[in-house]
Formats: structure tokens, sequence, C-alpha cells
């Protein structure tokens, strides 16, 4: 029996519990007990995230050459979500608790009765609360189904009035929509080609829920690319041809992160389901502990977007083919990745308990690729300085090796406080794959201990090899 058939499922309790306890991730605004959606990432929290984001983005726009990057305002003209669709369509379909004036999600209520909502409409919606005789959690019945539109609202301005309203962007794809012409003024590109934008994205949730998987603030990675729409299926920069590579490549993605490709299932959305844009989605699913839920999704957009704001800019956004010499608007394929729920799915694959030396521990499996920490470096007894200025020594070295493979000098930890078992729990935790501990052999002979995280072996090492070990 390996060590994996032993595990306990992990509850989002433990998850949860685990992140606070050792700084990943903590409740937003807490001392003044919280605000529902928003969560605060700590430092190792914090560098999880920015190694998930580091390769995404080599694997998708450093090692390409057909990827325009941009950062966008997060604020943009409001007339770009009334071209979009957000305006008058991006909502979430609500009901009232008629006696607590309450709120809640129609669809997930009708859901946990077994029911589907598949190419329901409200007024279906409502029709089947009151065929089912449906009530709200407090057990009071319901009023009518009605659209809530999520985005987050401010005033641009000192005026506060309905001339000046904005959004904040509930999604980073309109950021590149609008960009697409100057990108073709300065670059020039030819197609296909794509734009690639990582960055923060506000929903106004109604049932913010399961840590930081579904949030009011959150980060999104994604990709517009851009094809001619007149060339055959089997042509490689068809949509078709375009669609499949992308879809490779989410499957590749998550292998570089440490995810289970087990636990990644593909779900290709129906006719009635898809968003407004979209003429072909994909969801990927992914097992979480509290059940199979969207992780990334891939859609087919045609040029519903370029469409909109080139009638709604009354800028042209089309595309002159030198080849072919004619002029026409491009389609689009956009692979979706939300950044917080990849944290999420790498912290609930890592999570592990086991029996280690008698005592029961509990420590993330996590890929070296997105460990916060790569190594970490202890000396055996704190009491001793020459111990402790051979370890602080490794650790330099350890840290200029870090820095030449152009990571953070953090990848690099040293701990020094507690006993030395005390020592390996911790980076345990944080899923720390190696520790070098510093001893008398040390000195004498030149030689450090390694300690594995997942198997708790050790095997002695020469000084001199420990820069190998980040490799
Ligand atoms: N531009 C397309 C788009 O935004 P989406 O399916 O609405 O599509 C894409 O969102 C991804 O963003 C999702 O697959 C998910 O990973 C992430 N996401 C969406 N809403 C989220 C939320 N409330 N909290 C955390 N992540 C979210």
């Amino acid at each position: 029996m390996t060590q994996d058939d032993t595990q306990k499922p992990v509850t989002m309790e433990d998850i949860i519990s685990l992140c606070k306890r050792r700084g990943f991730i903590y409740q937003g605004s807490e001392i003044y007990g919280g605000l529902a959606g928003t969560w605060d990432y700590g430092p190792l929290g914090l560098m999880l995230r920015e190694s998930i984001k580091r390769i995404w983005w080599n694997r998708f726009v450093d090692t390409r050459l057909d990827m325009y990057g941009v950062d966008a305002a997060l604020l943009m003209n409001p007339k770009v979500w009334v071209s979009s669709g957000h305006v008058g369509g991006f909502a979430d379909p609500l009901v009232e608790d008629l006696k607590t004036k309450k709120r809640y999600r129609a669809d997930h209520l009708i859901e946990e009765k077994g029911l589907s909502v598949t190419g329901k409409s409200v007024a279906d919606m409502t029709e089947i609360i009151k065929a089912e005789g449906i009530k709200s959690p407090e057990g009071n019945p319901l009023g009518e189904v009605r659209q809530f539109n999520m985005m987050f609202k401010t005033n641009i301005g000192a005026i506060e009035s309905d001339e000046n309203i904005s959004y904040l962007r509930p999604e980073t794809a309109q950021g590149m929509f609008v960009n697409f012409k100057n990108i073709q003024d300065t670059f020039h590109p030819k197609l296909p080609f794509g734009m690639a934008q990582i960055g923060k994205a506000f929903r106004n949730e109604i049932a913010p829920r399961d840590f930081v998987f579904r949030v009011r603030e959150f980060e999104q990675m994604e990709i517009e690319y851009f094809v001619n729409p007149n060339l055959d299926a089997s042509h490689e920069a068809s949509w078709q041809k375009v669609f499949e590579s992308f879809r490779s490549e989410v499957w590749n993605f998550i292998q570089d992160i440490g995810l289970d490709k087990d636990k990644l299932h593909e779900l290709e959305i129906g006719d009635g389901d898809r968003a407004h844009y979209s003429a072909r989605t994909i969801d990927f699913e992914y097992d979480f502990p509290f059940g199979k839920k969207e992780l990334y999704g891939l859609a087919y957009r045609t040029d519903f977007d370029l469409k909109a704001h080139t009638e709604g800019s009354k800028v042209d956004l089309s595309y002159f083919d030198e080849e072919s010499k004619t002029r026409y608007i491009p389609h689009c394929i956009e692979p979706s990745f939300g950044v917080d729920r990849t944290v999420l799915a790498v912290l609930a694959t890592a999570y592990r308990t086991d029996m280690l030396g008698g005592e029961e521990r509990v420590y993330l499996k996590l890929s070296p690729s997105v460990a916060p920490h790569r190594i970490a470096v202890f000396p055996l007894l704190k009491n001793k300085p020459e111990l402790i200025s051979k370890a602080k020594e490794i650790w330099e070295t350890l840290r200029k090796a870090a820095i030449a493979k152009g990571l953070s000098v953090a990848k690099i930890a040293y701990d020094e406080v507690g006993s030395i078992g005390k020592r390996y729990r911790r980076q345990d935790e944080v899923g720390t794959p190696m520790c070098v501990t510093v001893d008398f052999d040390t000195l004498e002979k030149g030689t450090v201990t390694v300690r594995d995280r997942d198997t708790g072996e050790q095997r002695v090492v020469k000084v001199e090899e420990v820069g190998e070990l980040l490799n």
C-alpha cells in the first residue's frame, strides 16, 4: 500500500486552518469581523500564487512568439460594458426570502433539490420553486426569481451621479479587446496571434463560498487568441485547431504546477447553457474537497467582442489580411484561468497526513515548481555559534544560486527555532521539499544532512554539492 492509499479525504476546514496557521491566506479585514467573499494572501500564499502566475506566463507568453502581454486598467469606460453585454446580461438569478428579505441564488436552491436548471429562464425557475414547494434555507416562502447584475458599480470623479457610473471589471478579457487596435498599430502582428493578461476581476457574488473558490475579488489569467474565421477546419490556424491546441495546453499547464490530471474533467457546455458570446465552451472541472467544480474555461467567442466594440466605439476593429487581400473581423478563442481557484486546487491536491517516526503529521506534497520554499537550511543546535555561522554561509550560497536561476531569495528558508523535529514539521506543513541540516560533521567532514519531505529519509551530501540541490 502506498502512502497515498491511506489518505483521509481532506476537508476545507483542514485547508483553511493550515492556510491561516502557516501564513498562506487570511480572512479579509479579519480584525473587523471580516468581509464576505474577500481573502488576504500572506507571504507564503503570495509566493505560491506568484509561482503559479509565473509558470502560466512562461508557458503561454514568454516561450511563444505569437503572444502580446498587456496590463489594462481595472476601471474602464462604462460603454465597454454596454458593448460587451455585461450591463444588459451579466446577471445571476436571485430569489428573495419573503420574511427575512435575504436573497439567495435561485439556481443553487433548485439544484440542491436534485433538479436541473439547464436552459431555464427566470420565469421557469419561479415556476419550479412554486411547483416543488422550495423554501428558503430558513424555511420561509420565496418570491419571484429576478436577474441581479453582478458588476460592482462605482462613481468616477467628485460627484456621485448616474452620469459618471463605472464598474470594476468583472473579467480581464475586455481590457484586451479594447486594445486590439493598439497592438495591431504598434506591432503589426499577422494572424493568428494572441493577447494575454493577468489581473484582478470583481464580481458581486451573492453566495461567495468555499474559501477562495467563489470570491468577490479574484484574479484571472486570460488569453484572447485571434484567428482567421475563413480557414478550413484542417488548417493549423483554423479556430478548431487552435481550440484543440489550447485544450491540450490546459492539461500541460496543470501538470506544470503539480495538479492531478486524474482530477481534471472536461465538460462540453450545451447549446442553451453557454454564455451569450460563445459558440463553443469546454469547462475544465476539478475534484475539489466539496465536489467537482469549474476550474477553468475555454471558449470560442467568435467575432462577438470585436464586432460589438466596433459598433459601440465606431472604431474599425477589422484586420487586413495581406495574403488574401481581404479585410475581416477576426474570431477569438479564449482560455480563461482563475488564479485563486488554482491556488485552492494546488493546496487541496497537496494536502497529506501520515505517520512519520510514530507521530501523525500534516504535510503539503507541493511540486518544487510552486513550493514557497524549495529548501530550508537549519543549524542542528541553536547554541553553537560555529554551526550557526556555517548554516548561514550555506544559506547564502543557496540564495545566490536561487538568484542566478531567477528565483526569489525567499525560496531558501532558514530556521533555528525549536527542536530539529519541530522545524521539520513546520517545513512539511508549508510543503518545503528538502531540508538541509548543518551539524558537527559539516565542520569536520564537510557534509550536510539532506532530508526529504515526503519520505522523511535522510542522506549525507558534500557541502560543495548543496548548490546542485536547487536543480
Ligand atoms: N472571460 C471569460 C470569463 O471571465 P468565467 O467562466 O466567468 O469566464 C473564468 O471566468 C474563470 O475565472 C473561471 O473559470 C474561474 O477560474 C474564475 N472565476 C470566475 N468567477 C470567480 C469567482 N467568483 N471567484 C473565483 N474565481 C472565479
